[in-house]
């Protein structure tokens, strides 16, 4: 038995993620009965309000935001009776003491969540420690972006590592909390029919796509400093990367599974300067149109700077030097404003060595192994048979395997990434946290791209809102005989 009994620190509880994703999932948890009783929650903010004031917000926020079949008033005010709130300047070390009064009148488990901007984790870090509040029996988690470079990342990770201990660190990225994505573990490791076909003597090639058909949202400020790589290849393609291609772990341990996933990180074959036509493609979405509206360009949008470099869109062609995928490139694309929110994964395996069919349809003998993170989680196998009917002779066609996970489980709700997330820290089980050497890794791979990209100084390639992004970024699939997966 597990005690997941806590109080829970959030800072920066009144700011865009604690509102739009932690308290909405915390309230979930409330509804799943998975909150124990005697767990507390202490909101805190610079913003001057009172406990009253800041529950009542949070009602409001959750009846917007949860469904109106999954919302129960009662369940939210049970909710809401664990939430205190408490304003507090995050640098004025003097204010922190005062968090002991809360902390000291129970012995649970303390989780402190850092909802704030990661200039901040220090300085919280730092002001819990001379408070000597909030050390022993604590655990802390914090969001990407871990830095926005090698070197920033690694200030902020000894600045965390002054007052924690590893162990003590939930470093979070999303999607690791998500169902699909945890699947690649159970479809990896728990079915010997792809464990035995999962190296480069059957695999052809590998795809990631993560698409989104949102623009910036009102985030021009941060964005524009990041940028698509930064935003989502460093942490969350690179992330899905590494569970399609790490090795398998001894056991479900957060450290068998993290040490695997720094093997793939540290085999990345860097990319050089004379390498980056080939192997990077970095686009840049002017106005178009977005489900059948049209919509500005990123130069256009609130709070754009006119002169704007930096990319909205990446697609990548990454090779993993070790022996299992040696020659199996994996081409990763990502993007704002493309004309679907997708996430997939496509494994392509190689075809039979002898083919005994029509030679039109040669193309067609390879299977795929679908794998959808959002929406529609499911897999979906390719596999050939023989075209029904007499007239057809021995034409192939090539049909899908289908589990759709909502249709064939009967699942009323998948659970958000943060559900699970949150969840997990209750009970203290690091296995979906990146480690400290994973987000290292992950930097010193993507910094040298990104050195590339300010060597050459060549501006991102233009693509229109609502499309699938710059056409250099087909040219550089095709120049391998491939191309990006369409579902016919
Ligand atoms: C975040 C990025 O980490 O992930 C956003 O900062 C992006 O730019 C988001 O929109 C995508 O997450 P999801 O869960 O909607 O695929």
């Amino acid at each position: 038995h597990i005690d997941t009994r806590c109080d829970l620190m959030l800072f920066g509880a009144l700011g865009d993620l604690a509102q739009r994703k932690l308290f909405p999932a915390l309230y979930q948890l409330e509804r799943a009965n998975l909150l124990a009783e005697g767990s507390r929650i202490l909101a805190i903010a610079r913003t001057e309000a009172d406990t009253p004031e800041v529950r009542n917000r949070l009602l409001e926020k959750l009846q917007q935001q949860i469904k109106a079949s999954e919302f129960d008033e009662s369940v939210a005010q049970a909710f809401l009776a664990r939430v205190e709130y408490k304003q507090l300047d995050f640098t004025d070390p003097g204010g922190f003491s005062e968090l002991n009064d809360w902390r000291n009148s129970a012995h649970n488990q303390l989780i402190v969540y850092m909802a704030t901007p990661p200039a901040m984790y220090g300085v919280i870090a730092r002001n819990l420690r001379s408070a000597d509040c909030c050390i022993e029996k604590t655990r802390v988690v914090v969001e990407k972006p871990i830095g926005h470079d090698l070197e920033s990342s690694r200030v902020i990770n000894d600045e965390l590592g002054e007052v924690y201990h590893e162990s003590q660190l939930f470093r979070i990225d999303h999607y690791l909390g998500k169902e699909t994505v945890q699947n690649l573990i159970a479809l990896r490791f728990a079915n010997n029919l792809f464990a035995s076909q999962w190296d480069q003597n059957h695999i052809s090639h590998v795809e990631i796509t993560v698409a989104e058909s949102v623009g910036i949202e009102g985030r021009w400020g941060y964005f524009d400093k990041a940028g698509q790589i930064r935003d989502m290849i460093q942490n969350h393609l690179l992330q899905l990367l590494c569970l399609i291609a790490m090795d398998p772990p001894s056991d479900l341990s957060a450290d068998s599974i993290r040490d695997e996933k720094v093997k793939i990180l540290k085999a990345l074959r860097r990319i050089t300067p004379d390498m980056m036509e080939q192997y990077v493609v970095r686009g840049q979405y002017v106005a178009g149109t977005s489900n059948g509206r049209p919509v500005p360009g990123y130069l256009e949008e609130e709070g754009a700077n006119k002169g704007s470099g930096t990319e909205t869109f990446v697609a990548l062609k990454v090779e993993i030097d070790n022996w299992r995928w040696s020659g199996v490139p994996f081409y990763i694309r990502t993007g704002k404003r493309l004309p679907e929110k997708l996430s997939q994964i496509i494994i392509h395996f190689k075809p039979a060595p002898h083919y005994i069919f029509d030679p039109d349809q040669k193309h067609l003998a390879n299977n795929k192994l679908i794998i959808r993170l959002q929406p529609d989680e499911g897999m979906a196998l390719k596999i050939l048979t023989k075209d029904q009917g007499l007239d057809k002779g021995m034409r192939l066609r090539q049909g899908p395997l289908e589990l759709t996970f909502s249709e064939t489980f009967d699942t009323d709700r998948i659970p958000d990434a943060y559900e699970r997330l949150l969840w997990e820290v209750m009970k203290g089980n690091q296995y979906l946290f990146v480690r400290r050497d994973e987000v290292e890794h992950a930097w010193r791979w993507v910094d040298q791209v990104i050195q590339n990209w300010q060597d050459s100084n060549e501006p991102p390639k233009r693509y229109a809102a609502g499309t699938w992004g710059p056409v250099a970024s087909i040219a550089m699939i095709t120049r391998d005989g491939r191309s990006w997966y369409e579902d016919a």
